[in-house]
């Protein structure tokens, strides 16, 4: 079964893509693949048309060609031949430099060529997959060049990659302006995160489900985990990492993504801005940490040399273009709190990191402890607690774990899994990520984008423990191995509170069947 992407949305509409930086990876890796599934699927308008623009020394002909050797590379299964053509006799190149006035001329008249061969109605936006040193001045001359503006009915919109800034103030002054020559509906602030079908679940599985909403609080829930964790190390990207590291990289945007979609108050509608007041709300209730909390509530750690999937890989200070005596966090756990109503004293614990034992974006909802009076006379010393774990990837799914009675005269309770598994019940989709958001870009549905106030709540947040770790450069770096789970101080932070990480796989065991049972981990007497 196959899940239909028209189902809640408007449809898009006619109009061009204008890419920024075409012939960078974003384009061919996800971009074009994301396109020909939307047309696959027959979402993509039929009036449409593709313009990369960037500085690189491509034409039209020589563009395509590189795309129709590069996109069969990047698409999960082989592309269909017709399909191709179609796509392919509508993509054009503008070589140009982003700063250069002319450039942008040349770039116009491509976009009006386009606009009327291909009868996209004069609607267009633009994707900056650029370096963010460029986003405001790109956005000035689209303005400057009279392409943002929307006249007679027609739209234009821009999509903003992330790094959104890469501090408070620094979000504050992009926010100042871009919307100085774009108004805030044109504006569309991507996080891949939000495509991914797992995440847009939570929502719906947290609002559609009467057994689930009611359980969603303080008085069941215990604590919360998210987890993002990568075994890839910084790849080609030491340059840039060095600039960044794990929290600027992870946290204000991904992060903040599925902690807010876990924790938000029901939305009264799916329109855009009522859902994004209310991921808003969690932001703003998030408990600001002072410097001492930063000091015990936070975890930074970078890797070291070590082991990965059996094979050796060195420690992030011997990464290309990283310093080799980089103080450049790769991984971070933290604990938040989030004051209100609903959550008041339920701790949500983020970690994420890279080159870490496991690939895995996980959300841990784990439920409070029932009374243990019916056990007292049995041979049962603990008993365990509920769990729901939304497996984001790669395994796409939700479990959720509860005791069982094991059979046999001792009275002995085994922790046992309910699994839904995506692919099993719903088959593979081909998708990138991408498809879901960019669709909606062309259809005028900014509710999975980033609104202005959003980005600057999430900074709120991370911006005092910014200037904690300026003040206070990391000592002991690299602490942990790669292959292993981070830092021993990260195990700290919940076993000070009582608590642990979920071990991925503990509950697998669970599934080896009853005979297995009374020797499994998983066993409580
Ligand atoms: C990007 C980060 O935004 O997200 C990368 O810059 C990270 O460092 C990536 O690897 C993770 O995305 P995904 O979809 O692979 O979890």
């Amino acid at each position: 079964m196959s899940v239909n992407h028209s189902d809640m949305n408007p449809t898009p509409s006619p109009c061009v893509m204008v890419i920024f930086g075409a012939t960078g990876d974003l384009t061919k890796r996800k971009l074009i693949p994301a396109l020909c599934n939307l047309a696959q699927d027959d979402v993509l308008p039929k009036q449409f048309a593709i313009v990369g623009f960037a500085g690189n020394d491509f034409d039209t002909a020589s563009f395509r060609k590189m795309l129709a050797e590069e996109i069969p590379k990047f698409t999960s299964a082989p592309l269909d031949a017709k399909l191709w053509d179609w796509m392919v006799e509508r993509i054009y190149y503008v070589k140009g430099d982003f700063q250069d006035a002319e450039a942008y001329q040349r770039l116009e008249q491509q976009i009006s060529e386009a606009d009327k061969k291909h009868n996209t109605l004069g609607n267009r936006f633009f994707y900056l997959a650029v370096a963010p040193r460029f986003f405001s001045s790109i956005a000035k001359m689209l303005a400057q060049c009279c392409l943002s503006k929307e006249e007679s009915g027609h739209w234009a919109r821009v999509i903003i990659e992330k790094p959104f800034g890469h501090d408070l103030e620094s979000a504050k002054k992009l926010n100042h302006e871009l919307q100085e020559v774009l108004t805030e509906k044109q504006i569309y602030r991507i996080d891949h995160y939000l495509g991914k079908e797992t995440v847009q679940n939570v929502m719906v599985f947290r609002f559609s489900n009467n057994i689930i909403e009611p359980l969603w609080n303080r008085n069941y829930v215990d604590h919360v985990q998210i987890t993002a964790a990568e075994t890839v190390g910084v790849e080609h990207r030491g340059g840039f990492y060095e600039t960044a590291g794990a929290l600027r990289d992870m946290v204000p945007n991904h992060l903040f993504q599925l902690l807010t979609m876990t924790a938000m108050e029901p939305p009264i509608s799916f329109d855009a801005d009522e859902v994004r007041n209310k991921q808003a709300e969690v932001l703003h209730a998030i408990q600001p940490l002072d410097p001492e909390e930063v000091l015990t509530n936070m975890v930074r750690g970078q890797y070291g040399a070590g082991m990965i999937d059996g094979q050796r890989v060195v420690g992030y200070r011997s990464e290309p273009e990283v310093a080799p005596d980089s103080n450049t966090e790769t991984f971070v756990a933290l604990k938040l709190l989030i004051d209100n109503w609903r959550w008041a004293g339920v701790p949500f614990y983020l970690r994420t990191g890279k080159r870490l034992a496991k690939r895995m974006t996980e959300i841990i909802i784990q439920f409070r402890r029932t009374p243990f009076v019916l056990f007292r006379n049995t041979t049962v010393k603990n008993l365990e607690t509920n769990r729901l774990v939304i497996h984001i990837q790669p395994d796409e799914g939700i479990s959720l774990s509860f005791g069982a009675k094991v059979p046999g005269s001792v009275m002995k309770l085994g922790l046992v899994n309910m699994d839904f598994d995506y692919c099993t019940y719903f088959g593979a989709e081909h998708s990138t990520g991408y498809e879901r958001l960019l669709r909606d870009c062309m259809a005028g549905d900014a509710t999975l984008f980033q609104r202005a106030d959003m980005v600057e709540a999430g900074w709120s947040v991370i911006q005092p423990i910014l200037d904690v770790w300026h003040a206070l450069p990391a000592r002991g770096f690299p602490n942990y191995a790669a292959g292993s789970w981070g830092p021993i101080e990260a195990e700290e932070l919940l076993e000070r509170d009582g608590r642990s990480w979920r071990r991925p796989g503990e509950e697998e065991v669970d599934k080896r069947g009853r005979a297995a049972l009374p020797d499994r981990a998983g066993i409580i007497t």
